[in-house]
């Protein structure tokens, strides 16, 4: 073989083997991007899935915070129909009491008073023992019409209807201090004018409650009762200095006592009701009824 013939055997080599090594590395190049490509659709996949995850998520997030919102809105919208409920029942018992204190003094009353004048106009002419009998009947039926008449007032004081407060006030003192022998001391600003008819009831109920709790519970001989009005409400407190008590006892009691009853009626007119009280420290109790805005 002569020199060129060598050269070109050469070549040829050189150019089968470049052309094979071309080959490998496009096949591998392709083989490269196949593998990477179906890395980035896996990777795709995933995302996707992961992104319609988040989608699911945040729908249920939505739903729940919906489902919760309703759930709040049903709440408050039952809370305020046992509102007005209360309300009612409490308005329904006041005019009950009203209703039965007047038939008790209009009809009761009259008839008692007119069989009170019957017997001791028979007493007069009758002969012994009849005389003393009906005299004896004529004292039954005076103290009968006296305990009817107290019966009349405890249900409710038609002075509280007539003249308002502090005569209704007033007149329940008149009573409680000989029956108990506690002396009160009364302060009031601005109350010698009506309230209406709702605020007057709580007002005076708050006050019977308390100073019968203090008569009942405290061991004292006396109380104090305090109230004023200013433009925007009406304050009553009553307070003495006996036994009081511990904040135990009135979570004990909180559902069913005079006091609970008492927090009801002041919180279905708005107002608010704070007890202090210290066992040996005495208590105070005192009420915050707001005023409608036009009086
Ligand atoms: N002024 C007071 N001094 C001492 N303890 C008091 C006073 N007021 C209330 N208490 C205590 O608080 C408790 C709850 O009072 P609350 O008026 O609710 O019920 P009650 O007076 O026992 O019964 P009722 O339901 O007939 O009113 C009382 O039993 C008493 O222990
Ligand atoms: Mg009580």
């Amino acid at each position: 073989m002569d020199q060129i013939d060598k050269r070109a055997d050469l070549f040829w080599s050189v150019k089968r083997v470049s052309f094979t090594l071309v080959s490998i590395l496009t096949v591998s190049l392709a083989g490269a991007g196949l593998w990477h490509y179906r890395s980035v659709l896996k990777l795709n996949r995933h995302l996707a899935t992961a992104l319609a995850e988040v989608q699911h998520q945040r729908m249920m997030i939505e739903q729940t915070s919906a489902q919760r919102q309703w759930y709040e809105d049903e709440l408050r919208t039952s809370a305020q129909q046992l509102q007005a409920l209360s309300r009612r029942l409490l308005e329904a018992h006041e005019r009950e009491r009203r209703a039965i204190a007047r038939e008790l003094h209009d009809e009761i009353g009259q008839v008692l008073t007119g069989l009170k004048l019957t017997l001791s106009t028979a007493a007069v002419d009758a002969p012994e023992p009849l005389a003393t009998s009906l005299n004896e009947a004529h004292a039954a039926m005076s103290e009968l019409l006296a305990r009817v008449r107290a019966l009349t007032l405890d249900l409710r004081p038609a002075l509280l209807d007539d003249l308002g407060l502090l005569p209704a006030l007033g007149w329940f003192l008149d009573r409680y201090v000989p029956r108990t022998g506690i002396k009160v001391d009364l302060r009031h600003s601005g109350i010698e004018r009506r309230f209406p008819s709702e605020l007057e009831t709580t007002a005076y109920r708050t006050i019977q409650e308390a100073l019968t709790n203090v008569a009942r519970h405290a061991g004292v001989d006396q109380a104090k009762v305090r109230i004023f009005a200013s433009a925007e409400q009406l304050v009553v407190q009553v307070s003495d200095d006996g036994i009081g008590f511990a904040s135990t006892t009135l979570a004990n009691t909180a559902t069913s006592g005079g006091l609970s009853g008492m927090r009801e009626r002041i919180q279905l007119i708005g107002g608010t009701l704070s007890i202090e009280a210290q066992p040996g420290e005495g208590t105070e109790i005192t009420a915050e009824l707001p005023l409608p805005t036009f009086m």
